[in-house]
């Protein structure tokens, strides 16, 4: 992998940075905080995504800024171009990948995951256990635990394949040697003999069954046929007999109809005669009503009568009227009579000093006078009082009369009340007989009508008696031919049973033959793929061997040859101190030797151990770059001086750029400033208040 150029928008403390990487060694530093792990860290998160980076994912984002964070990586593998591109929004994160023109994946997981699978082949935690050692992160490979470490190595340098390989022809031999159980199990029966020779034999017997059914159908259908005809004969004769039959009930049906018009008709001739009947004996009632009604007097009588006590009625009006004045005058001469009384008393009472109480003048002697004519107007009217009251009593008398008068004349006209509602009673009557009597003539004539219907219904009865006894129709010949009809039917539904039976039973034979016949072939078949997978199990077993074989052969020559490059990398590096190590095959677990012996890296300083790890790591690289088919060009150290002395430092460098040659690409990072002059390439990151990090090529 080389990487060709960067380009970073908002990512932590670099606002905007854009960058094309040179080959060989490359040399990266600046104060603390300047950004330089930040500029890496943005290559690993737009290959690896958030599991790549030291924060949370929103965290990489530049605080205070809105615009999305944004890497564009572009780098060369296997001698192609590609295209990298993650961008973080608030809301989503988006990925692109690209060989050339071709998108290869789309989408932040998807990137990711074509990433480890099908580009760089590992996953991030290899990435930055081997090519990219994050800082602080120097001795992550040896401190990893045994198994991981064997994987991540076994991973790195391609051998997991062969031990996939390896693993997947060992199943393919146990699936095999699973199928070639199920297949030989099918090859025996229940019993634990052998299948085929039974089935064989079986099979011919089915046969043997099969043929004979097959000769036993034909005097079966021969009865069907005799059978069949039989009843096209029997229901022949029976259609005949049943159609005579059908004659003979239609004569039945149509005597019965004629009898029961001849029923209905004599009833209606019998009503009719009763209803004439009855009109005779109307019409004599009519006649001695009409005499009757003739003679009443009622009438007259009655109008007499109320013109008589019209006449009373008005004298009693009259009288009442009489009375009335009479009243009125005896109540209008005693009220003048109290008047004249009243006013004697007055004057009397006052003297003849007093005034006159009409005229105002003193009475004086005039007051003796005025009394005394007084008195005789009261004499006067007592007079007229007498008068009218004698009146009154003569008129009273003259009202009891006629009232008595008026109560007889009540009386008669009850009576005479009495004997108009009769009279009424039987004009009404008859009018009601008028009424029927008018429709004799029509009765009459219905009368002659029916008597000709009745008549016409007996000659049909004796019409339809005379077809019924023409016709010669024998019941029990008719039940004979019915009975005749349904034995032989039942004969024939028997037959056709019995060879359906037989067709059943000759059908289940055939499947019994097929099924044994399947049951054999199937047989024969897994006797056939025994054969063939006994040959691949072979197959598979060589395979399996030859893969374990050729693995271990690689694992054995892989520690020895990280050993060697190790040991010389660390005589290089340590300047003759250290020269050898020893890295154990089955864990690739780190050595070093002191003197004589070997000792793991607890034993020595914190510088050294991290010196060994360095050793170890760039070794790797070594490696991976010299194995044919990967081109892992890359190697990344972020701050791994740091506990070197002085001297160590200058031969890190030597080494790294030796390395630089055969790797391609080798990117140091250090706030270490003495380095500047002893490098290739630099480029320096510094921190700049208001436009962030901002990179200088030196
Ligand atoms: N999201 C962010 N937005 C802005 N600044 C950030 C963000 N995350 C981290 N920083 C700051 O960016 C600066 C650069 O950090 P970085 O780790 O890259 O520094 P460095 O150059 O590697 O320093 P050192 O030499 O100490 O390792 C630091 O000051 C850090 O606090
Ligand atoms: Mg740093």
């Amino acid at each position: 992998m080389r990487l060709r150029s960067l380009a970073i928008r908002n990512y932590r403390s670099i606002r905007r940075l854009q960058v094309e990487f040179p080959e060989g060694l490359l040399g990266i530093v600046g104060h603390n905080g300047a950004g330089k792990s930040s500029l890496l860290e943005a290559v690993a998160w737009a290959l690896y995504g958030t599991p790549a980076v030291r924060t949370r994912a929103e965290a990489v984002a530049t605080i205070g800024v809105s615009d999305p964070c944004q890497v564009r990586l572009e780098f060369d593998l296997g001698g192609e171009a590609f295209r990298l591109e993650r961008v973080l929004k608030p809301s989503s994160t988006t990925a692109e990948l690209a060989r050339g023109d071709e998108l290869l994946a789309e989408g932040a997981r998807e990137v990711s995951d074509y990433v480890t699978e099908r580009l760089l082949r590992m996953d991030y935690q290899t990435f930055y256990a081997s090519i990219f050692t994050r800082q602080g992160e120097l001795d992550k490979f040896v401190n990893m635990s045994s198994e991981p470490r064997r994987q991540a190595v076994e991973r790195l340098l391609g051998i997991s394949d062969v031990r996939d390989a390896g693993q997947r022809a060992r199943q393919q031999k146990r699936d095999l040697g699973n199928r070639l159980e199920g297949l030989r199990s099918q090859l025996i029966a229940r019993d634990g003999e052998p299948l085929q020779p039974r089935l064989v034999t079986e099979l011919a017997e089915l046969r043997e069954r099969s043929a004979a059914l097959t000769k036993a159908g034909k005097p079966l259908e021969a009865a069907l046929e005799t059978a069949t005809l039989q009843d096209a004969q029997a229901v022949k004769a029976w259609e005949q007999v049943e159609a005579n039959a059908e004659k003979y009930r239609t004569a039945e049906k149509r005597r019965d109809a004629a009898q029961g018009a001849l029923k209905l008709a004599g009833e209606r001739l019998q009503n009719a005669q009763k209803t004439l009947d009855n009109s005779y004996k109307k019409e004599k009632e009519a006649a001695e009503l009409r005499s009757a009604t003739a003679a009443s007097d009622a009438p007259g009588k009655l109008a007499a009568l109320r013109e008589k006590q019209a006449t009373v009625e008005k004298e009693l009006q009259e009288l009442a009227a009489g009375k009335g004045k009479l009243d009125a005058a005896l109540a209008a001469s005693g009220r003048e009579l109290a008047s004249e009384q009243k006013h004697l008393q007055e004057i009397r009472e006052l003297g003849a000093e007093s005034e006159c109480p009409t005229c105002e003048r003193p009475l004086g002697e005039h007051g003796a006078a005025l009394m005394g004519r007084i008195a005789d107007e009261i004499e006067a009217l007592e007079q007229q009082q007498r008068e009218t009251s004698a009146a009154l009593e003569t008129l009273a008398q003259t009202s009891k009369a006629t009232d008595s008068r008026g109560a007889a004349l009540g009386k008669q006209e009850e009576k005479l009340r009495g004997a108009e509602a009769a009279h009424a009673a039987q004009l009404a009557r008859l009018r009601d007989l008028e009424q029927a009597l008018a429709r004799k003539p029509e009765l009459e004539q219905q009368l002659a009508e029916l008597q000709a219907r009745e008549q016409a219904a007996r000659t049909e009865q004796e019409a339809a008696h005379a077809a019924l006894a023409k016709l010669e129709f024998d019941p029990q010949a008719h039940a004979r031919a019915r009975q005749q009809r349904e034995v032989v039917a039942a004969a024939l539904s028997e037959a056709k049973l019995a060879l359906e039976r037989h067709r059943g039973e000759l059908a289940r034979a055939g499947d019994g033959v097929k099924a044994k016949q399947a049951e054999l072939e199937r047989v024969e078949r897994a006797q056939a793929q025994i054969g063939e997978a006994e040959a691949e199990l072979e197959r598979f077993g060589l395979l399996e061997q030859l893969l374990k074989g050729f693995r271990s052969h690689i694992t054995s020559r892989i520690a020895p040859t990280l050993a060697a490059h190790t040991s010389r990398r660390l005589a290089q590096l340590t300047d003759g101190r250290y020269t050898q190590v020893e890295i154990d095959g089955s864990d690739y677990s780190l050595k070093v030797f002191d003197g004589v012996e070997a000792h793991s890296l607890d034993r020595f300083s914190g510088g050294e151990a991290d010196a060994f790890s360095l050793a170890l790591r760039l070794s790797i690289s070594q490696l991976l770059a010299e194995r044919a088919g990967t081109e892992m060009g890359l190697v990344v150290l972020d701050e791994v001086l740091g506990s070197q002395d002085e001297l160590r430092q200058r031969r890190v460098l030597e080494g790294l750029e030796r390395m630089a040659q055969s790797v391609g690409q080798v990117i140091l990072v250090t706030h270490i400033e003495s380095i500047k002059d002893h490098l290739p390439h630099v480029w320096e990151l510094v921190l700049d208040d208001e436009r962030g990090t901002v990179l200088r090529e030196l």
